[in-house]
């Protein structure tokens, strides 16, 4: 697939008439090793014991948010100057769930019997370090991460100011964050498993030792908006840490766009383990046209949103199958 340099008015092009059955296989390129390989790497990579923990706009200013992450009850909220923290959410008084209680002047009001908690601690009540990154909400668990703590955590680099879009969507699974993770090194899968997304996927660079940056994963693709038009792009995938895969476009349509995959282990449950999929998509373009689309951002988000959904439905499905395939011996080769 050639990309046009020329700047057009409109993005879409129209693909080549192909059928499912007939796009080239991909299954030789799809090496288990390449992406066995890229997943090791990834894996020792370090987090400094940070993990997503939500979108920053679902931590609002009037009500607590909790979730467990890595089998540690979380609460979170927002003080007084709007700053995220976050907390064991059980109370320190009788153990209630901190996260039905409310939010008054920044303090966090336990339901139960009104004992009012702020970042400040409280006996046999620690708040954990957090990290508002602007789109992403994240929590420093070193108790569960069991890393060299770090201060800050490994933050992708996003398309910068008023110009972009976000929108960040979280859906979960019964597997362990390295299967969301080996899925998403895999875009091999791309034009194959979501043709409803995805035309001619092709890989162009593959990661290789002897290369200066061995993480280089490139492919070509174009996004399927309607019946045989699409976007064409280039983009690059790499993992800044763990258990995050980010895909950046690094020619096209939305250059400097990104997607961050985030995998977020939650807990243990009956043996298995479960994990949700936390993927920001930062959106950018020069295209005039783009500047509309932000003013329509509330119209444009549950759309990107939409689209994040169906695709992880797929390979979430796939990210359960393979972490049941390896835990039960039966994982091919
Ligand atoms: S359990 Fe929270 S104040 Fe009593
Ligand atoms: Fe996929």
């Amino acid at each position: 697939m050639e990309l046009d340099p020329r700047p057009r008015r409109l993005p879409l092009r129209r693909l080549p008439a192909t059928t499912w059955q007939r796009q080239r296989p991909t299954w030789r390129e799809a090496a288990p090793g390449v992406i066995e390989a890229a997943l090791k790497r990834a894996l020792a990579r370090p987090s400094g014991n940070w993990f997503v923990l939500a979108a920053s706009r679902e931590v609002r200013r009037d009500r607590p948010f909790g979730r467990v992450v890595a089998g540690t009850e979380i609460v979170a909220w927002r003080d007084a100057e709007g700053a995220l923290r976050a907390a064991p959410g059980a109370c320190p008084h009788l153990g209630a769930p901190l996260c039905r209680g409310a939010v008054a002047d920044g303090r966090l009001v336990c339901r139960w019997h009104g004992l009012a908690l702020d970042g400040g601690g409280f006996p046999g009540w620690t708040p954990f370090p957090a990290h508002d990154d602007g789109v992403l909400a994240w929590v420093r668990l070193d108790g569960a991460g069991g890393e060299e703590p770090l201060p800050r955590p490994v933050v992708p680099e996003r398309p910068r100011g008023a110009g972009a879009i976000a929108a960040v969507e979280s859906l979960a699974g019964r597997c362990a964050p390295e299967d969301v993770v080996a899925n998403r090194l895999d875009p091999w899968h791309g034009s194959w498993f979501h043709p409803y997304s995805f035309v001619g996927l092709r890989v162009t660079e593959i990661p290789s030792g002897a290369d200066p940056d061995p993480d280089r994963l490139v492919a070509e693709v174009a996004f399927k908006v309607a019946g045989r038009w699409g976007v064409p792009v280039r983009a690059a995938f790499e993992c800044p840490d763990p258990r995050t895969v980010v895909m950046r476009i690094i020619e096209g349509e939305g250059r400097g766009s990104v997607v961050e995959t985030h995998a977020t282990p939650l807990g243990v449950r009956g043996g298995v383990p479960s994990t949700a999929v936390i993927e920001a998509a930062v959106a950018a373009s020069d295209r005039p046209g783009f500047a509309l689309a932000r003013r329509a951002a509330p119209v444009v988000r549950p759309l990107m949103r939409a689209a994040a959904r169906r695709l992880w439905r797929d390979d979430l499905a796939y990210a359960e199958r393979r972490y049941l395939l390896r835990t039960t011996g039966r994982w091919p080769g």
